[in-house]
């Protein structure tokens, strides 16, 4: 089968001007907040953007982390200011002050979690300091509170996953479990949302669920304990190909062959997990594509120009078998 493109859409536009204008404002109130040259960076032209990036808990999150850092340089223009919050809010949170504090012209983060976040962005807001979201979403209804979101739609993700399950699988009564995101966080939530719509009315279920952080770590001990607990499991769903690739280790130290005896999907479509798809130890792959570095790059201009920027982004992604993952390996890029 070949690959499976996911829609790319753009969603509804909003007016950067009024977030320009209170830039110039919150100037008055002593933060320096950009709006001096003509793209509403500092003097110099150059673009002081801080970042505060979830962790480095998957080979998807280094993928980003390097297209962030390669774009965002300083012969692009900007000067980065990039944080670690190794997968904790209140490190996000602290590094958000801080950049505001420090009166950066525009703040960009991936949020770890969709909730809580209103009052630091407020902050933000307050000093006149536009924020960009990317990867991930934060559940708020206030969206004013950001300027844009760019990234993937990630229910998309799970239907996807979930439909191939069907194609494949139903009518066989499989026994599924699956290995959850980060509790909380937006493409844990969406993807078993999509997932299990997809198999609805199907006779495949889900036997048990739990979070393995997007660890191949925690992947492999959760995976463990399933094992444990059930001697029936047919397939994983696990919401990366990091927790996948640690189910693999756990089916093979359990003398079962993944890919075979229990089947396996996975999200994201890095090379690691495309290299498990390619040797037949997972089944198929739906992408989540990490290159975002150049959609925040070009929103950061806009919005500091004051020009109308999208209010969402979808990323496109594909979805691989095994015939189109051996198909795209030797050219892919993370
Ligand atoms: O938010 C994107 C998800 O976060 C990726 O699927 C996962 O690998 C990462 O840790």
């Amino acid at each position: 089968m070949a690959r499976t493109t996911l829609t790319r859409t753009v969603l509804a536009a909003v007016s950067a001007a009024a977030l320009f204008a209170l830039g110039a404002c919150s100037s008055d109130a002593g933060t320096q907040t950009g709006g001096g040259g003509e793209t509403g960076a500092a003097d110099d032209g150059v673009i002081t953007l801080g970042f505060s990036q979830v962790g480095a808990e998957s080979g998807w999150r280094a993928a980003n982390t390097k297209s962030i850092q390669d774009t965002l340089t300083a012969e692009n223009g900007f000067d980065l200011k990039f944080s670690d919050a190794q997968q904790k809010q209140e490190n996000q949170i602290q590094a958000i002050r801080s950049y505001i504090t420090q009166g950066v012209d525009v703040i960009a983060f991936s949020p770890v979690v969709e909730t809580g976040w209103d009052a630091v962005l407020q902050e933000a807001k307050t000093a006149g300091i536009p924020v960009i979201l990317t990867d991930r979403a934060v559940d708020s209804s206030d969206e004013t509170l950001y300027e844009s979101f760019i990234g993937s739609d990630f229910v998309l993700e799970g239907e996807t996953a979930g439909k191939w399950a069907v194609e494949q699988y139903d009518g066989e009564g499989y026994k599924a479990v699956e290995l959850q995101g980060t509790t909380g966080a937006a493409p844990a939530i969406d993807r078993k949302e999509g997932f299990e719509s997809a198999i609805e009315g199907s006779d495949i279920e889900i036997i048990d669920s739990q979070t393995g952080n997007f660890t191949r770590a925690e992947g492999k001990t959760v995976m463990e304990g399933f094992l444990n607990a059930h001697d029936d499991i047919d397939l994983v769903f696990a919401h990366n190909d990091d927790m996948g690739l640690g189910a693999i280790e756990a089916i093979e130290a359990a003398g079962l062959t993944p890919g075979e005896d229990i089947k396996i999907i996975t999200i994201d479509a890095v090379k690691d997990g495309m290299q498990a798809l390619a040797d037949g130890k997972i089944n198929y792959i739906v992408e989540c594509n990490p290159l975002l570095g150049p959609d925040l790059a070009d929103i950061a201009k806009k919005v500091l120009a004051g020009e109308e920027v999208e209010k969402r982004i979808v990323v496109k992604d594909e979805a691989f078998d095994q015939e189109a993952a051996k198909e795209a390996l030797p050219t892919r890029e993370y």
